[in-house]
């Protein structure tokens, strides 16, 4: 094969077969040419042959047409069928059948080439070659759509070529302007890309406007790319050496540079063939399949591997072997990025805190290790990767770097300005690389930052508003003491936070219908659902008998402070005589426990759904361990006090049991709390610290993964209790009997579920000063932090633990801005 040929078509002979001729016929259009100053309407009698819609205007017979047998015309005209409807028609060359010379069916209609592809015309809409010799399309309203812009360049008519080109002649015959210079997204058989044209893909079959895919001819060759700033090659030719400028020609089945002479190197093409730069950026060679009346694939061109090409996953997919997912850190379970449609993962993801430029300080990158990327163009050699990474985040245009290496040379980092699709990679011998994803940091993580942000808010304040509050506040506080001396039993709520809603008894009972739909009985009483302004509420009606006024009031105001997407919001409250009522935001998928038993027929949580659950509880007890004002203790953390809204989103609810710890303090003495089958150890002792809570969500962990109760009666004997089976099977090797087994997902996911079964065993440890605190829990399952260290025998220096809640629990992995 000559050193030209860019690329080399193998096509089979095969005899033209005689088409089944079709009784149908259609008015001959034997024009091929046009004078000027003629309009064509794209209205009367469309040409309908199923579901493909013609108004032809000119026909150009197909090269080779033996006028006796059926073959292929060139046809430009109006054509509606793209659309199911057929109300929008695009100006275009199609190809249609023609038999001895006469359009004799229209299909199928392949649309070759189109003027006006991002905006089609409805009826009505104009055509027009005008006296000064513009070629002018027009919308029905008049407006205008597209031109060949030759006016004034001594146009002397139109024609259609044979080979399906559309030309505007002069009076010398010369071109003036053709379609073949301005190419769609295929090139049809004799046509030449020109260097520096482009052909750009179609966003979909049915709708022709451009996406962001386009291939393109360059000196050395022929390049693909995606575009963005600046444009990523994601295929290009290899080079070929040349002192020739390289249009390159496509000639029966091939596609050669324009300037190749070696026609022995070709095979003639069997039938009519047209080659696309199709959606989903391959380039493919079809040919009409006379025994299969339909148009075949009879070549990728491009020849690379399909996780290779940019929108094979969407924006941010990870492609393996054909599969999309979305990235996670490590593949742990990580929140940084959801896909676009759940059902549709090959359309991508987004991040779910969109990148800002003005909270660069919260920029972080997301480390995935194996997983390289298409365009290696944009590389910076001879920089450390820990340079590559800073080099990026300094950059807000910056979206990832992909640093790949090989342990000869030096490392390559590659910048992206825009991420499209991820491809995961086997590491082959010393080559490996890693990608590092810009993600915004949730503000509302870094309690430090939100803090401050707070502080600075305050300090904008004028000084007169503050002095004014002050005096308020004096006045509010004094009124306060007096009424306490009075004894007065309402005064308490007066001191309540402001946004709390205080509603009448009256108001709840009617919004709840007579405390009518129950939801559930909670630590201190039943829940009910109820409807506050069209917008559902949970309403919580506590036993006045058991509930003393201490307790409720040390609930709302400790709920009403905390604010926390992993934490249930209080609305308001209802103090009216002995009745206690709490009303909170309503989670329409109710508690965790009606997912995870499998009592209520609810169909199972797919792994990733499960670890979502699991991070969303840990970031909720994390906040309450170690970001709020006072340390917070839950003491009751069960299924039944994890409720999911929509998304699965979850939610620690009922802090009915709450006792605030200061946080001096480390442990702290509490009346016997809790619900059987969570409850720590360390109750026996009375020494009761926040690690009662991680205990109980260890036995939580177990539950999610496992399916099933803690404490199940109706199980033998010696399994009732998942703890002890657990320990039993950790002990032999044989966690993997544990997990659910009524979702396939878990069980195709054993690898990652016995890591989370560990972090649980961690979290069980008997002695309280071993369980990790909530935010180390969450490093592990963000990955920064690798549940393998954990061992029965390993001794954590508890320092080790010191909250870190302050700092973004990502921070030791997502390297931040310095
Ligand atoms: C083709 O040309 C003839 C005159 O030669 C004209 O009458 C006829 O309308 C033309 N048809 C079309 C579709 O332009
Ligand atoms: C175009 O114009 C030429 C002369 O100006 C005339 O001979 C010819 O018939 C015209 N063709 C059509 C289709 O009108
Ligand atoms: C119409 O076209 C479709 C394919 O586009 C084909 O499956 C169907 O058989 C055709 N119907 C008729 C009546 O030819
Ligand atoms: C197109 O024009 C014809 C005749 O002028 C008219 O009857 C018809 O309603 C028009 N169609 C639309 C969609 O405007
Ligand atoms: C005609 O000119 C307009 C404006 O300069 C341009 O947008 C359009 O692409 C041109 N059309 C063609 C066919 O080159
Ligand atoms: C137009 O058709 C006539 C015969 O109908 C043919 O002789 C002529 O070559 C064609 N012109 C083009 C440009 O295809
Ligand atoms: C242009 O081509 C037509 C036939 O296609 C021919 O009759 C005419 O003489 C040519 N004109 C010139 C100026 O070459
Ligand atoms: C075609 O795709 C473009 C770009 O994705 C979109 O804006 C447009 O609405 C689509 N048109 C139709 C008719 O779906
Ligand atoms: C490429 O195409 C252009 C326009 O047709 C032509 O002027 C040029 O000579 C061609 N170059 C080669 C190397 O064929
Ligand atoms: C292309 O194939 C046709 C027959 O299908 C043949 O006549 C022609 O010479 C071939 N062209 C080249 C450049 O090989
Ligand atoms: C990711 O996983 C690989 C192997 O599974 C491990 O070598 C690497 O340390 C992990 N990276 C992080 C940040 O946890
Ligand atoms: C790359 O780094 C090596 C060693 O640090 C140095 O010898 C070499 O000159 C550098 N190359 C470039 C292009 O900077």
């Amino acid at each position: 094969m000559g050193p030209a040929v860019l690329f080399f078509l193998v096509l089979a002979a095969a005899s033209l077969l005689p088409s089944t001729a079709q009784p149908w016929r259609y008015p001959h259009y034997p024009n091929n040419t046009t004078n000027l100053s003629t309009v064509w309407t794209n209205n009367g009698k469309f040409s309908f042959y199923n579901s493909s819609a013609v108004r032809p205007i000119l026909q150009g017979l197909s090269p080779e047409q033996d006028p006796e047998l059926p073959g292929f015309a060139f046809v430009a005209g109006f054509i509606c069928a793209l659309t199911p409807t057929c109300d929008m028609s695009l100006f275009a060359i199609f190809i249609v059948h023609v038999y001895a010379g006469i359009l004799e069916r229209f299909y199928p209609v392949q649309v070759v080439w189109c003027a006006n592809r991002a905006s089609p015309v409805g009826e009505n809409a104009t055509l027009e070659l005008t006296t000064d010799g513009n070629l002018v399309l027009r919308d029905a309203d008049g407006s205008h759509v597209w031109s060949s812009n030759t006016s004034g360049q001594s146009v002397a008519g139109m024609l259609i070529t044979k080979i399906g080109n559309l030309v505007l002649f002069d009076h010398k015959n010369a071109t003036v302007w053709q379609s073949f210079d301005h190419p769609t997204d295929t090139l049809v058989l004799g046509q030449s890309l020109q260097e520096g044209t482009r052909l750009i893909a179609s966003t979909s079959a049915t709708n022709m406007t451009q996406n962001q895919l386009y291939i393109t001819v360059l000196p050395h060759g022929l390049c693909a790319y995606a575009e963005s700033a600046p444009p990523q090659p994601y295929y290009c030719s290899p080079s070929v050496p040349n002192n020739k400028k390289g249009n390159v020609t496509f000639v029966n089945g091939s596609l050669v540079r324009s300037d190749f002479s070696d026609i022995s190197q070709l095979r003639p093409a069997k039938s009519t063939q047209y080659m696309r730069l199709d959606s989903d950026g391959h380039m493919r060679l079809y040919e009409y399949e006379w025994s299969m009346e339909k148009w075949t694939v009879e070549y990728d061109i491009l020849q690379i591997d399909d996780c290779a090409y940019p929108t094979v996953c969407g924006e941010y997919g990870i492609c393996t072997q054909g599969q999309c997912a979305c990235p996670l850190q490590n593949y742990s379970c990580s929140s940084y990025f959801k896909p676009v449609d759940e059902r549709k993962p090959n359309l991508g993801c987004t991040p779910i805190t969109p990148i800002s430029c003005q909270e660069i300080q919260h920029h972080s990158l997301l480390t995935l290790t194996d997983i390289s990327y298409f365009d290696k163009s944009h590389d910076i050699v001879n920089l450390s990767e820990e340079d590559c990474k800073q080099a990026c985040l300094k950059n807000c245009s910056c979206r990832a770097v992909m640093y790949s290496y090989d342990r000869l040379g030096p490392g390559r980092c590659t910048w992206m300005t825009k991420v499209f699709s991820l491809q995961a990679i086997q590491p082959v011998g010393n080559l490996s690389s890693s990608t590092y994803l810009k993600v915004q940091l949730n503000p509302s993580i870094s309690a430090s930052s939100s803090n401050k942000k707070k502080v600075m808010v305050g300090a904008t304040l004028g000084a007169i508003t503050a002095l004014a509050l002050l005096v308020i506040v004096v006045i509010f506080y004094l009124q306060r003491r007096n009424k306490y001396e009075d004894k007065d039993e309402e005064f308490d709520f007066n001191r309540l936070p402001g946004k709390l809603t205080r509603f009448s008894l009256e108001t709840l009972r009617a919004c709840t219908e007579g405390f009518n739909k129950k939801l559930g009985e909670g630590g201190f009483g039943s829940v009910f659902e109820g409807k506050l302004d069209e917008q559902r509420v949970a309403v919580k009606r506590l036993e006045g008998a058991r509930q003393g006024k201490k307790e409720f009031l040390a609930e709302v105001e400790t709920i009403g402070s905390i604010e926390h997407i992993n934490l249930v919001s209080l609305v308001g409250f209802c103090a009216e005589k002995l009745e206690r009522l709490l009303v909170y935001e309503y989670m329409s998928r109710g508690s965790l426990d009606r997912w995870i038993y499998y009592r209520h027929n609810n169909p199972s949580l797919d792994w990733c759904t499960r670890c979502r659950i699991i991070l969303d509880i840990a970031k909720g007890l994390c906040y309450l361990h170690e970001e709020c004002k006072r340390k917070i203790v839950h003491l009751d953390i069960k299924p039944q006090n994890i409720l999911l809204d929509d998304n699965f989103n979850a939610k620690v609810a009922d802090f009915g049991l709450c006792k605030l710890i200061n946080r001096d303090q480390s442990k702290v003495v509490t009346v016997m709390r809790g619900t059987p089958g969570y409850l720590a150890p360390e109750w026996l002792t009375s020494q009761i610290t926040e690690k009662v809570d991680v205990y109980s969500f260890g036995v939580v962990v177990m539950e999610i993964v496992s399916g099933r109760k803690n404490i199940d009666h109706s199980r033998p004997e010696e399994e009732v209790q998942l703890i002890n089976v657990r320990r039993e099977k950790a002990q032999n090797d044989q966690l993997v009997d544990l997990i659910d087994k009524h979702s396939d997902d878990m069980v195709s996911h054993q690898k990652e579920v016995i890591q989370m079964m560990k972090l649980a065993i961690w979290c069980l440890q008997n002695d309280s000063i071993q369980r990790p605190s909530m935010s180390v829990v969450i490093k592990v399952l963000e990955g920064s932090m690798s549940v393998e260290t954990i061992d029965a025998n390993s001794v954590m220096p508890v320092q080790h633990y010191a909250s870190t809640c302050s700092v973004p629990p990502q921070a030791s992995v997502l390297s931040g801005p310095r």
